[in-house]
């Protein structure tokens, strides 16, 4: 080209949940079944909507409104009954304008950072899920900054590395949570997310908080919005329905604004986001009407009370089965629905193999398996050869530890527990060679 037209950003766009599904399916097509466990996605584990659900779902359908565009900023009734729910918890009070829909949580956090000031730096979490991690090193056109979480502290983030970043880098002018978290499992306690709000307010920064996870809580943890820490600083709490319905086809999530008034530049940024919403004209109106409908009905609590009860068991299952092994280290989740393994400092080697399924799979493995490769991902690639599962290197969620992420998605009880087994099996296998 005449012009460079690559984004100086473009070599972050990393997304290793979805980008290791090529290497699966090639080996696949070497004669290997494979399960995936790679994707947070519980409909393609199996996963059956409720009837009741359906049934709005198709209510909506058949409003020939639902069919239309809808405002910009998304369904106005809708954005209230969220703007009240919201509100109902007690903390700051928002109207229907503080809400924005977008076509998936995804969607909203590209238009996050893609609308930010590229000096304007947002701190993340180490472990992170990739979409955020890479759309702010994308934005920046730098790596992406990072607080740490810390396994022997049950990944709760090290609120002393957060405050140090902020107090010696002026750049920053955010903080990233996602609580309850992927890909650890782990949902921060009210005085975590109070500790981190208050460096937010001494230093003047914004705070947002990913919740797609909240109302998947369990083994004893609460759900705490933003809402209820936020107090007078600038936040940004995001939501969405595609993991609690679950629905993730519908693309559909939302933002929901805090203090938009208390500082005139935060306000600025917010409406770019809706000024840039209206150059798409809107996202899906149908999802959205859906909402109130399900949110509303008073079978909603019990359906997820059932499904944490859900999670948990299985979260005890994987927990039952992984942490006797020796060389590795795990956390039980306390909501969403992943568990991270994290390999011991210095037990992974470039030497470390599995017997490959056939063959052609090991020629493959050889084409595929170079010096110099993480050694997350060297195991993760072994293990698709060997056993046929497919699961997440850590190393692809801006980590520096090595381990890799599953879930406990799976509805078929004994695929579930057969896949926990073969994990358990390949790490002893893999870390005896
Ligand atoms: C923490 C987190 N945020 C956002 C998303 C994106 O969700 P959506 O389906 O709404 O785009 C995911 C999906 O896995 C996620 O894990």
């Amino acid at each position: 080209m005449r012009r460079n037209i690559v984004h100086p950003g473009a070599d972050s766009l990393n997304y290793e949940i979805r980008s290791i599904v090529a290497i699966g399916r090639r080996i696949e097509s070497l004669g290997v079944d494979m399960t995936w466990e790679n994707i947070g996605d519980p409909i393609a584990k199996g996963e059956k909507i409720e009837p009741w659900i359906k049934e709005k779902a198709l209510e909506v359908m058949n409003d020939d409104d639902s069919w239309g565009y809808c405002d910009s900023k998304g369904v106005q009734d809708t954005r209230e009954f969220l703007s009240k729910c919201v509100n109902d918890r007690g903390g700051p009070q928002i109207n229907a304008e503080d809400i924005l829909f977008f076509n998936g949580l995804g969607d909203a956090i590209s238009k996050i950072f893609s609308e930010m000031r590229r000096e304007a730096r947002i701190l993340g979490p180490s472990p992170a899920y990739s979409t955020h991690s890479s759309g702010e090193a994308a934005h920046s056109g730098y790596e992406h900054l990072t607080y740490k979480c810390d396994p022997k502290n049950g990944w709760l983030p090290d609120i002393e590395d957060i405050r140090n970043k902020v107090k010696y880098n002026d750049t920053i002018t955010g903080i990233l949570l996602i609580s309850p978290n992927n890909p650890t499992g782990v949902v921060y306690p009210k005085h975590i997310l109070q500790q981190v709000v208050d460096i937010a307010r001494e230093y003047d920064l914004m705070i947002i908080n990913d919740e797609i996870y909240s109302h998947i809580v369990y083994n004893g943890a609460e759900t705490v919005h933003l809402s209820e820490v936020i107090g007078d600083v600038p936040g940004i709490a995001l939501r969405g329905i595609s993991k609690e319905f679950p629905w993730p086809g519908s693309r559909c999530g939302w933002l929901e604004v805090f203090n938009r008034g208390n500082d005139s530049n935060f306000d600025r940024y917010v409406k770019s986001l809706a000024d840039s919403k209206m150059l798409e004209v809107c996202s899906t109106s149908m999802p959205q009407m859906v909402i109130p409908k399900v949110y509303g009905d008073s079978r909603y609590i019990g359906h997820l009370q059932k499904r944490a009860k859900m999670y948990e068991s299985r979260s005890k299952e994987a927990y039952d089965i992984l942490s006797p092994v020796k060389g590795i280290s795990v956390v039980q989740p306390e909501g969403a629905f992943y568990m991270t393994v994290v390999f011991e400092p210095d037990v992974l080697n470039e030497r470390q193999s599995l017997p490959a399924a056939n063959q052609a799979v090991r020629n493959y493995m050889e084409e595929l398996i170079k010096p110099g490769l993480a050694l997350d991902q060297r195991f993760a690639y072994h293990l698709m050869a060997s056993q046929g599962v497919c699961v997440v290197p850590l190393s692809g969620f801006c980590c520096s530890e090595f381990g890799f992420r599953f879930t406990l998605l799976e509805m078929d009880d004994e695929v579930r527990i057969s896949t926990f087994k073969k994990l358990a099996q390949a790490i002893k296998d893999f870390l005896s060679c």
